[in-house]
């Protein structure tokens, strides 16, 4: 009996305890494109909530299960929820749907037939993204375009020397600016998406670069880097936390040699200030533009 799970749904939908963990930002977990199609007896899904992410998601359970074979999926209301049934109708299938704690949930049993499944892995799959240039893949951070902040940063930051860090790297959009110094002899990439890292091990074909699928927060630090880039990210979840970033702050302190150097760039709301200050011995504010901050601390 194959069971698999993507994501972490609320315990108010009983997931299955003994299924295997597909999300790609679950470190270690098992990938839903890899599993064979038809293989499985069930899939529960807690559905992302961008559109082209989700359909991927969708279409990649519906070919790993077998027919008769049970999908369960539910998101929250307001992150797609409430369009669920349609989506999952145009795969051409029948839907049984509810309601519970703000989410919509969707029951179907694979026919032997389902419509669409190839557009939707194509569309929402890894992809050279025109303009970028660069491999991305929808639901990764800023997938199809240069986040606002990074350029930030990207245009302030001066040439690094000896080891560091990128620490939530995504599809490696600041590891290829990091790159272009030659004083550079290793750059460590780490993020918590595992669709970020197969697309910046694509994106960056230099053997000083290495790149980690981990939570940042748990990685292992022994004060011998030279610096640290960072934009570090403020959602868990969905939902906004100050302390994800905050903890990226104390990391890279701890990453550090003693006067390493970290540049961090934030959205202007967000309370970084105490964090950097408590963490390194001298903070610069070096540019404030487009909503952005961007900090160079030295430890
Ligand atoms: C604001 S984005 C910056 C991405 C990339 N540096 C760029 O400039 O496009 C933050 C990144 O941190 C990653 N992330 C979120 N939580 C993480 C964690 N706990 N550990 C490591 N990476 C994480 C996200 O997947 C995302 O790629």
């Amino acid at each position: 009996m194959t069971t698999l799970l993507y994501g972490r749904p609320p315990v108010v939908f009983d997931p299955p305890g003994d299924a295997i963990q597909t999300s790609p930002l679950i470190p270690d977990s098992a990938a839903l494109e890899a599993q064979d199609p038809g293989s499985a007896d069930s899939v529960t899904i807690y559905a992302p909530p961008g559109v082209l992410e989700r359909r991927y998601v969708l279409a990649l359970a519906l070919k790993a299960l077998k027919v008769g074979g049970r999908l369960d999926v539910m998101a929250p209301k307001d992150k797609g929820g409430s369009r669920l049934g349609k989506e999952l109708k145009t795969f051409g299938l029948e839907v049984a749907e509810t309601a519970k704690a703000h989410h919509r949930r969707c029951i179907v049993i694979r026919p032997e037939t389902v419509e669409g499944l190839d557009e939707a892995i194509a569309a929402g799959g890894p992809q050279i993204v025109p303009g970028l240039e660069a491999w991305s893949q929808p639901g990764v951070f800023a997938w199809d375009r240069i986040d606002p902040g990074s350029a930030l940063l990207a245009e302030h930051l001066p040439a690094m020397k000896g080891e560091g860090v990128d620490l939530g790297c995504g599809y490696g959009a600041l590891s290829i600016v990091v790159l272009r110094s030659t004083a550079v002899t290793k750059l460590k990439m780490v993020d918590l998406d595992r669709r970020a890292i197969q697309a910046a091990r694509r994106n960056i074909d230099d053997d000083r670069a290495k790149v980690w699928w981990s939570d940042a927060r748990i990685l292992e630090a022994q004060g011998d880097k030279d610096f640290v880039v960072s934009n570090p990210p403020f959602h868990d979840g969905g939902a906004e936390d100050r302390r994800l970033g905050q903890a990226f702050i104390r990391k890279a302190a701890e990453l550090l040699k003693k006067g390493g150097v970290a540049w961090v760039v934030a959205n202007r709301h967000l309370p970084y200030e105490a964090e950097l200050n408590a963490a390194f011995k001298r903070v610069r504010l070096v540019a404030e533009a487009g909503g952005y901050k961007l900090f160079e601390a030295v430890k």
